[in-house]
């Protein structure tokens, strides 16, 4: 494992002992809501000082993005994404598809990724050049030849629903062809189960840049493809994005196009 990649797996690993000190006790938890139906807990925060204290302790000068606190100014070649509860609406309700998703970003290009799941105790990294793992065994995506057979991951725009119509425009487009749609809750695990081969392709409107940044790495890592809804490199920028191996990608992104509007902004 890369030695980045090991700061950030403690990193994740301390993030993650607290989200599971708590998580039969979420009663006891202060629950704030950020904007409607965009919830924030305590964990989220304190899990999130956890990650940035374990980066800061190694790497001082590095920039971080976190959900919780925003930016933290340093080198800007070398900047943290971080999404410290990924998945808190299925916290909050004892749902258990939530995880820890930490990337390095390096002159703008995802270098090193970390998404933890700490419930299931599934570490998924990856590092540019070096492939993907989860738990230390090499992943791949599926080699499914078309929608036919694929299981599909989504999430639904519930933070944003202007984008309801062409969401559901998109789903109706999916639907009849895929052997099946998932809506687990959880972007940064979505994109970890496309590069584990547990889904074959992904698709959602208005992702936020800590949701996928460590995700983005693990599926290209494991030999897939990710874009926006032209299939171009954007969409770190717009949130729009469609995942999987070659051809359910390119499937994927043939459903999707007719049904695009112009305002798909976050
Ligand atoms: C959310 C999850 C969810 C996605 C939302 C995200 P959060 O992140 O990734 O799957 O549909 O758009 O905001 O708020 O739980 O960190
Ligand atoms: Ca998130
Ligand atoms: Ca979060």
């Amino acid at each position: 494992m890369h030695p980045t990649v090991n700061i950030a797996t403690k990193a994740a690993r301390k993030a993650g002992d607290i989200i599971l000190r708590y998580h039969n006790q979420i009663d006891l938890l202060t629950i704030e809501s950020k904007a409607a139906n965009d919830f924030v807990s305590e964990v989220d925060k304190a899990a999130e000082n956890a990650i940035i204290d374990e980066i800061k302790k190694a790497f001082p000068h590095h920039s971080i993005m976190g959900e919780e606190n925003g930016e933290i100014s340093g080198d800007k070649d070398f900047k943290w994404i971080i999404d410290p509860l990924d998945g808190t609406t299925n916290y909050l309700h004892g749902f258990p598809q939530y995880a820890v998703s930490i990337a390095l970003f390096e002159k703008n290009v995802p270098c090193h990724a970390v998404v933890y799941d700490p419930f299931k105790e599934e570490l998924f990294t990856a590092s540019k050049g070096e492939g993907a793992y989860l738990n230390d065994q090499r992943i791949r995506v599926t080699d499914t030849h078309g929608l036919n057979e694929a299981l599909i991951g989504t999430g639904f725009p519930f933070k944003s629903p202007q984008h309801l119509d062409a969401y559901l425009a998109m789903f109706k487009a999916i639907h009849p062809k895929v052997s099946g749609i998932r809506r687990a809750g959880s972007a940064a695990l979505d994109l970890a189960y496309v590069a584990a081969g547990r889904m074959d392709g992904f698709w959602e409107i208005g992702l936020n840049i800590w949701d996928i940044a460590a995700g983005t790495l693990l599926v290209k890592e494991a030999g897939g493809f990710i874009g926006d809804f032209s299939g171009r490199e954007n969409f770190l920028e717009t949130g729009n994005v469609v995942a999987g191996n070659k051809t359910v990608f390119k499937e994927l992104l043939k459903s999707i196009h007719p049904h695009l509007t112009t305002n798909l902004q976050r």
